[in-house]
């Protein structure tokens, strides 16, 4: 993991409620993806850089059993525990992404402004570690940043769809990859929506 970007400065952003990236509720192109899913089951779901959870308090509520967020940020996972206390603790998982153990595999990734927490140099492992967590057939899913923020010295860091494809190209089936129309409004028209699918085999890659 970068040592810029640390737990300590995760942490710090919460103490300091620097945290500009929090909508504070679920935004409508997971909500949307997650209503379509149909009746709640126990397939494995993992929100990594999960923040407050907002996702994973929605699927909860909905009846899926197995949702795992992971968080370098104790203050994140500690918001999620103080709303919905009948989270599994178990499912809170205080670890590095990068770390995070490939066995037994996931069904279901979501990813919403972790992605571009990452220093860049990141991107590629990021897509590779994705890959890895998943079972063959495996969905990501979610929402990345199609836009130039410009230089800068701390996240969020912008990117293009272009850029973003070459990342996942050598894993994964692009079922969704266009601009979301469901954006929450300050990300309208700057947002890529991707369901990926892991490829089969893509693992020996
Ligand atoms: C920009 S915030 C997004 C939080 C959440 N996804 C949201 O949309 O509200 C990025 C989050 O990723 C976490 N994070 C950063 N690097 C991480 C890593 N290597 N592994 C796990 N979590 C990490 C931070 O602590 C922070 O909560």
């Amino acid at each position: 993991m970068d040592l810029t970007f640390d737990e300590s400065y995760w942490s710090q952003r919460y103490a300091t409620g620097r945290t500009d990236w929090d909508a504070g509720a679920i935004t409508p192109p997971l909500r949307d993806y997650f209503a379509q899913l149909g009746s709640p089951d126990d397939r494995r779901i993992l929100i990594p850089g999960a923040g407050k959870g907002y996702e994973a308090e929605y699927l909860y509520d909905r009846g899926f059993t197995k949702i795992f967020v992971a968080d370098v940020a104790p203050e994140a996972l500690q918001a999620l525990q103080a709303r919905v206390p009948s989270f599994p603790k178990e499912h809170l998982l205080l670890q590095d992404f990068f770390r995070l153990p490939a066995a037994p595999p996931y069904d279901l990734l979501v990813e919403q402004t972790f992605f571009c927490a990452l220093p860049p140099a990141l991107r590629p492992a990021y897509a590779e570690q994705c890959a890895r967590l998943l079972r063959a057939g495996g969905t990501l899913m979610g929402v990345l940043f199609d836009a130039d923020f410009g230089p800068r010295s701390e996240p969020p860091f912008g990117g293009s769809r272009e850029e973003y494809r070459a990342y996942f190209a050598p894993y994964f089936e692009f079922v969704h990859f266009e601009t979301a129309y469901n954006s929450i409004k300050p990300r309208q028209g700057r947002e890529l929506f991707i369901c990926l699918k892991k490829k089969i085999g893509s693992e020996q890659q």
